[in-house]
């Protein structure tokens, strides 16, 4: 057996998918595990841009099944858009597969989505506006229609009559219109048309995958810092991107995973609101912004950016037990004369080296940092570790230092070839 898990290890936009299609090819099937079409991977292959919201960046290789699991919330529309896109700039594409299970994403859900959003002025969360809070919100409280019901032609209309009465007097309270029942059954019974072919019990598929020994990739979405239990709540996605959500949402158990890479990019970003201890509002962010292309895949929106902070780092290999750290955008922070890192904070004056729990707390600290000499030089061509400039490899050792966990791949580039592998044996366990 040989199953690996790829998380993010920061807020996300950490460059996953690259990494995703990167071992994709050595996969027999890539599962995503949470989230929905707020995530947004972009991967270069063969010369061509690939965008994925919601499809497994692994699709692209023609071997490989690709399963959009239990965890995750999904837009039809958005799916379909994004299969025919992809099928249009690459004939040959990997299986796809849906869970039966995952929830089914509405238009009232992106309503509600940015109406919830309206009502908490001051205090937004800055989501993506994808309906992704309001559909999780229905799964939790047991009205939430999955894949499995919508591609059943009898239950489907019962489903979701019995549903949009209930969002359309919530609609009426926000003082909006209620939505039409038939023009949306009509429209989600031709999605249902075209998916059904896709829809399965996927957990005995995956967990026959893995007992059958074939290399299985879990793929999250989003970053550790947006999970519900464990991010900066309230300023959090609502599903569970760190790697305990490869099991809850796909069907395998703790045992059987065994290896985890935390992706985690040589700075840190972050869209949307709430704490961001390292953040930079001056021109060093602005810079990164722009030589990095900073700008959220799903919205647009320009990331906000800060140094790398290895106090959170360091929580995050933990939360997620890693077996190796995968640093990206190294090539990004090359000409700067010096580079910050986040070694502690203070807090009420005194030194901690801890993530506050407590949004409230973790937005009074301030970053201690260390500092580094930087490096200059275009690292997209270096393609093997002795090619990595003295300062590069410094800051690697210092991170793996600090966090104890190890550095098995650096990216230095947005295109496949642009990766060094330093432990290959972390790869698969
Ligand atoms: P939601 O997931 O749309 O509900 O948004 C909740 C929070 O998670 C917001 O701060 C979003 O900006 C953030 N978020 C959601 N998906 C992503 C992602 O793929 N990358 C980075 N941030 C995200």
């Amino acid at each position: 057996m040989s199953t690996l898990v790829i998380v993010g290890a920061q807020w996300g936009d950490e460059a996953k998918g690259k990494l995703v299609d990167v071992l994709g090819g050595q996969s027999q099937m890539v599962v995503r595990y949470a989230g929905g079409n707020n995530a947004g991977h972009t991967v270069i292959a063969e010369g061509k841009e690939y965008k994925f919201h919601l499809i497994p960046a692994g699709i692209l290789h023609p071997g490989t099944i690709a399963v959009l699991g239990s965890g995750m919330v999904v837009c039809p529309k958005g799916l379909l858009e994004e299969l025919d896109r992809t099928l249009e700039q690459k004939s040959e594409l990997g299986t796809l597969l849906i869970s039966s299970a995952a929830h089914i994403v509405f238009p009232y859900h992106r309503m509600l989505d940015a109406l919830e959003e309206e009502a908490r002025g001051q205090n937004k969360i800055g989501t993506t506006s994808r309906g992704i809070g309001p559909a999780y919100q229905d799964k939790v409280a047991r009205i939430g229609i999955r894949a499995g019901e919508l591609v059943d032609e009898a239950r489907f209309p019962i489903r979701l009559k019995e549903v949009l009465d209930v969002k359309n007097r919530l609609l009426e309270m926000f003082g909006k219109e209620p939505i039409a029942f038939e023009p949306l059954l009509a429209e989600y019974q031709a999605y249902a048309a075209r998916l059904k072919p896709f829809v399965k019990d996927i957990e005995p598929i995956v967990q026959e995958a893995v007992y059958s020994g074939k290399k299985v990739l879990f793929e999250g979405a989003q970053g550790t810092f947006l999970d519900l239990d464990s991010g900066t709540y309230p300023y959090v996605t609502s599903s569970h991107p760190v790697a305990g959500g490869a099991c809850l949402g796909t069907g395998v158990g703790p045992r059987d995973i065994h290896s985890v890479l935390g992706v985690c990019k040589s700075y840190t970003t972050r869209v949307g609101s709430g704490p961001f201890p390292t953040e930079l509002t001056d021109e060093v962010g602005d810079h990164i912004r722009t030589i990095g292309k900073e700008f959220g895949t799903t919205t647009g929106r320009g990331r906000r950016i800060g140094w790398l902070d290895l106090v959170a780092l360091k929580h995050s290999c933990r939360l997620n037990s890693l077996s190796g750290l995968v640093v990206t955008r190294l090539d990004i922070l090359s000409g700067f004369k010096k580079i910050q890192v986040c070694v502690g904070y203070e807090l009420d004056g005194a030194r901690i080296e801890y993530l506050p729990g407590d949004v409230d707390t973790l937005s009074r600290v301030k970053p201690i940092y260390r500092e580094f000499d930087g490096w200059e030089g275009d690292l997209r061509s270096a393609r093997a570790e002795s090619d990595l400039p003295q300062e590069t490899l410094d800051y690697l050792k210092f991170m793996a230092e600090y966090t104890g966990v190890p550095v098995a791949i650096v990216s230095v580039g947005p295109d496949r070839a642009e990766t060094i592998v330093l432990q290959e044996n972390l790869i698969w366990g």
